[in-house]
C-alpha cells in the first residue's frame, strides 16, 4: 500500500505507552460529548471571551457574560478542563484559554470541519451501523427522502447547506489557484467541468483565460444554482451547463464539441467503485490522444501530515451515512486501479496542492 513517510511512521508501529493508549481509548468513548461541549463553549462565546480577557475570568463572570446559568457554566468549564481547551489558576480560580482552545476557536479548517460534523453529520452518524450494513445513507433520512445527498442539496435547511458548501468550498478553493496554472497551462480551448456545482471553478477558469469555454455537467438542480451564482459575472457568457445524472449509465457526456480537458474536482469521491469505472469509461469515450482527464482529489495516502489523513478517513464516513452509502475519500492505489479499468492511464500525479489535493492527469491508454 502506498503511504507517505509520515503516514508510514504513524500507521505501521505502536507509538503509545499503555497509559497513553488507555487515555486515547477514553477519548474515543466520550468523543460525542467532548465534541458537543467544545462546540458550545465556542457558540456561547466563552472561548472568545477567555481569549480576549487579560487575566482570565472567574466562573460567575463567564456565566454572566455568556448569559447562561451558573450550573451551565460550571459543567461546561469543568468538562473543558478535562478536554484541555481551558486552563485554571488554582490560586485565583480564574480560567484562561489553552493552546487547544485557541486552535479550536481560530483555526479555519477546524471550524469548517466542526460545523460540517455538527450541522450535516452529527445526527445522521447515529445511523452509521445501518448505513454500513445496508449500503445506503441511512442518516440522510431525517433531512429528506432522497437516495443521495446531491439530489437534495438545494433543499437542505439553510444552516446545513451553509456548512455543506462551507466544507466543500474551503478545501477546493484552497487548491484552485495552483490547479488553474496547471490545467490551463497549454491554453485549452474547451473544458468540461464534471460536477461543477455552483460554478466557482468555471468562473475562475474564464477569468484566468479570456478565451477558454467551460461546460459544467451536473444534476439539473445544481445547474439552476450555478446559473444564479454566475449570472452577470465576468466571463459567464463562456460558461454553459449540461444536465446529466452520472449514476444513469445510459447517459453520455456531451459530444456537441471537442473537449481538450475534462475536469473532475472533488467529484469521483461521490461515487462507489463500479460507478467510477462507468463514469470514467464514458469520459474516455469522448477523449482522443490529445485530450486529458484531470482528477483532483484529496487522496488520504498522499498526505504529508497525519492530521490531514485523519480528516479524510473520517470524512469517508460522511459519504457512508449521509451522502450515498457507497463512496469515500479514496486511496491513490484504488483510484488508479479504477481509472485503468476504465481504459485510461495515469500520466502524472501532482501532489500537495492547497490543503492536500492531488491531481491525477490521465490519458487514453
Ligand atoms: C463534492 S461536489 C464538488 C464540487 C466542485 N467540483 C468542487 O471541486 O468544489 C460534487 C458535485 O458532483 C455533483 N454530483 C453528484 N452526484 C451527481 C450525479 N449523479 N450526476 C451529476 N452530478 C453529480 C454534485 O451535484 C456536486 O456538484
Amino acid at each position: 500500500m502506498h503511504l507517505t513517510p509520515a503516514l508510514k511512521e504513524a500507521y505501521s508501529k505502536e507509538h503509545l505507552t499503555a497509559r497513553e493508549a488507555q487515555v486515547k481509548a477514553e477519548w474515543i468513548a466520550w468523543g460525542p460529548i467532548v465534541f458537543q461541549v467544545s462546540r458550545l463553549m465556542k457558540k456561547f462565546g466563552i472561548l472568545e471571551m477567555l481569549r480576549n480577557s487579560k487575566n482570565g475570568m472567574k466562573e460567575a463572570e463567564i456565566a454572566k457574560e455568556a448569559r447562561i446559568s451558573g450550573y451551565a457554566a460550571k459543567v461546561l468549564l469543568e468538562a473543558s478542563l478535562s478536554i484541555g481547551t481551558v486552563l485554571i489558576d488554582p490560586e485565583t480560580d480564574r480560567y484562561t484559554l489553552s493552546k487547544t482552545g485557541w486552535c479550536f476557536l481560530t483555526d479555519p479548517a477546524v471550524n469548517v470541519n466542526a460545523e460540517f460534523c455538527h450541522d450535516v453529520n452529527y445526527e445522521g452518524w447515529f445511523h452509521l451501523e445501518e448505513s454500513l450494513k445496508e449500503g445506503r445513507p441511512a442518516g440522510l433520512e431525517h433531512f429528506g427522502p432522497w437516495s443521495t445527498v446531491y439530489e437534495g442539496l438545494s433543499q437542505l435547511p439553510p444552516q446545513v447547506q451553509k456548512s455543506w458548501f462551507g466544507f466543500d468550498h474551503f478545501y477546493s478553493d484552497s487548491s484552485f489557484q495552483q490547479a488553474l496554472e496547471l490545467v490551463l497551462a497549454n491554453k485549452p480551448k474547451t473544458l468540461l467541468d464534471v460536477g461543477g456545482n455552483t460554478g466557482r471553478w468555471a468562473l475562475q477558469c474564464v477569468a484566468f483565460d479570456k478565451d477558454v469555454k467551460v461546460t459544467i455537467v451536473d444534476l439539473p438542480q445544481q445547474l439552476e444554482m450555478m446559473r444564479r451564482e454566475t449570472a452577470g459575472k465576468p466571463g459567464a457568457d463562456r460558461i454553459d451547463g449540461y444536465k446529466m445524472n452520472l449514476l444513469d449509465a445510459s447517459q453520455s457526456f456531451p459530444t456537441d464539441k471537442y473537449y481538450d480537458i475534462i475536469w473532475m474536482s472533488q467529484f469521483l469521491d461521490c461515487f462507489g467503485e463500479d460507478e467510477i469505472v462507468s463514469i470514467v469509461s464514458r469520459a474516455a469515450k469522448i477523449m482522443d490522444d490529445n485530450s486529458r482527464l484531470y482528477i483532483m482529489e484529496t487522496l488520504w495516502d498522499r498526505q504529508r501530515f497525519e492530521t490531514a489523513a485523519f480528516c479524510l478517513t473520517m470524512t469517508s464516513l460522511y459519504f457512508t451515512a449521509m451522502a450515498n452509502g457507497n463512496s469515500k475519500m479514496y486511496h491513490s492505489d484504488d483510484l488508479k486501479r479504477l481509472v485503468e479499468t476504465a481504459g485510461l492511464e495515469i500520466e502524472t500525479i501532482h501532489d500537495d496542492l492547497g490543503y492536500g489535493h492531488s491531481i491525477m492527469v490521465c490519458k487514453k491508454s
